[in-house]
């Protein structure tokens, strides 16, 4: 384990912006955690923990340890008729492993494919796409735990799994994940749900082939980081009760929308952004994608202080069309390391 200072963190997030960390330590095992942990302690540094950066907005400059997650391997724990048990390092790379399960006859994560990012970050937003999300696969958490210092395991249902969330974002500054444990199918059970998924399957009902409708669905709609720096979608879904949803209906019938539980509608805050003029549109270096509006992009060499300025003013031509807030999706940093609020 070997502590750097002023590294670059451009490679390492998706976005590209440019920040300069004052420490940084890349990490491969639980023992090189807490060596960096407690380096971070003597010398009173907070710490940023940094997965596959595909879902963080990071300042010019980062007073703060920043600890790389690279813990790999894939160990088999068990199985049953029906399920095999495996344990996944945190820094393993989430498309890699889906193909990965895919290639070794495991399923359930084909529709997560191409998702960019690593395995230790699934389940902190419960990533999600074409009707699935990863918290249904997973059995349990691994984590080292700041606030007692200790190693143990968090079951799925006490992660609290649900759209874009769980207990990880609520104690974001708690909980270190260093492995996932997936229970994953020995038969495909094939979701299918997703409109566009269905069609492209043509008939060939195969998890492989569904893996491969994915991979294709998402190149012709996603930007490529490597050719387009993002961050995925950008805002969240906005969740509005039914009574709101009923009277914006009645101005914008169109309006895709998803009935939840409890009397809530889901709507797609791509289509929001695109009816308001954003599809496309950029302002200075930072813009909304052209094939979907949801995914905000950085054109040339942005700072976050730019790329502040287009969500805010997404988010206020939303607001005066709609009378709806969009909420961003990725973890907003400041200059010391720590979780900031898109608010200010
Ligand atoms: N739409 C537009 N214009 C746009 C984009 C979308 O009118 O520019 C409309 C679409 O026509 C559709 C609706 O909005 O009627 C929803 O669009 P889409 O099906 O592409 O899905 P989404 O809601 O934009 C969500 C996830 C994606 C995930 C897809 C597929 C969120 C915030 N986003 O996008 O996740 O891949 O569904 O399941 O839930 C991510 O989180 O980074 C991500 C890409």
């Amino acid at each position: 384990m070997q502590i750097q200072t002023q590294v670059q963190l451009k490679p390492f997030n998706t976005l590209s912006l440019d920040a300069i960390a004052s420490h940084y330590v890349r990490i491969q095992s639980i023992d090189d955690l807490e060596a960096a942990l407690k380096f971070a302690q003597d010398e009173k540094l907070n710490v940023l923990i940094l997965s596959g950066g595909s879902n963080m907005l990071l300042p010019q400059h980062i007073h703060a340890l920043i600890i790389h997650m690279d813990i790999q391997g894939i160990e088999y724990l068990s199985e049953n008729e029906e399920t095999q048990t495996i344990r996944v390092g945190a820094g393993q790379v989430w498309h890699d492993f889906v193909l990965w399960t895919t290639a070794h006859k495991m399923y359930g994560l084909q529709n997560l494919a191409l998702i960019p990012g690593l395995v230790g970050a699934s389940p902190v937003q419960n990533i999600g796409a074409y009707g699935v999300e990863v918290g249904e696969f997973i059995e349990s958490v691994q984590v080292y735990d700041r606030e007692n210092r200790i190693h143990h395991s968090i079951s799925a249902t006490d992660c609290h799994f649900s759209y874009r969330h769980s207990i990880f974002k609520d104690h974001p500054e708690r909980y270190v994940i260093t492995h996932v444990t997936f229970k994953l199918l020995k038969q495909a059970e094939l979701k299918l749900n997703y409109g566009d998924l269905k069609n492209a399957m043509g008939g060939q009902l195969t998890a492989e082939n569904l893996q491969q409708q994915v991979i294709h669905i998402r190149q012709t709609k996603l930007p490529d980081p490597k050719e387009y720096p993002n961050v995925g979608s950008f805002f969240k879904n906005p969740v509005i009760s039914q009574h709101a949803f009923d009277q914006i209906a009645v101005h914008f019938p169109n309006l895709p929308h998803y009935p939840q539980p409890h009397n809530e509608v889901k709507l797609a805050a791509g289509w929001l952004i695109d009816q308001a003029g954003w599809k496309g549109k950029t302002l200075g270096m930072v813009g909304m994608f052209h094939k979907q509006a949801l995914v905000l992009v950085n054109y040339e060499c942005a700072t976050l202080e730019d790329v502040r300025a287009t969500y805010k003013a997404v988010q206020q031509d939303v607001f005066e069309k709609f009378n709806i807030e969009l909420h961003p999706e990725p973890v907003l940093f400041d200059a010391n390391g720590l979780i900031g609020s898109h608010q200010d």
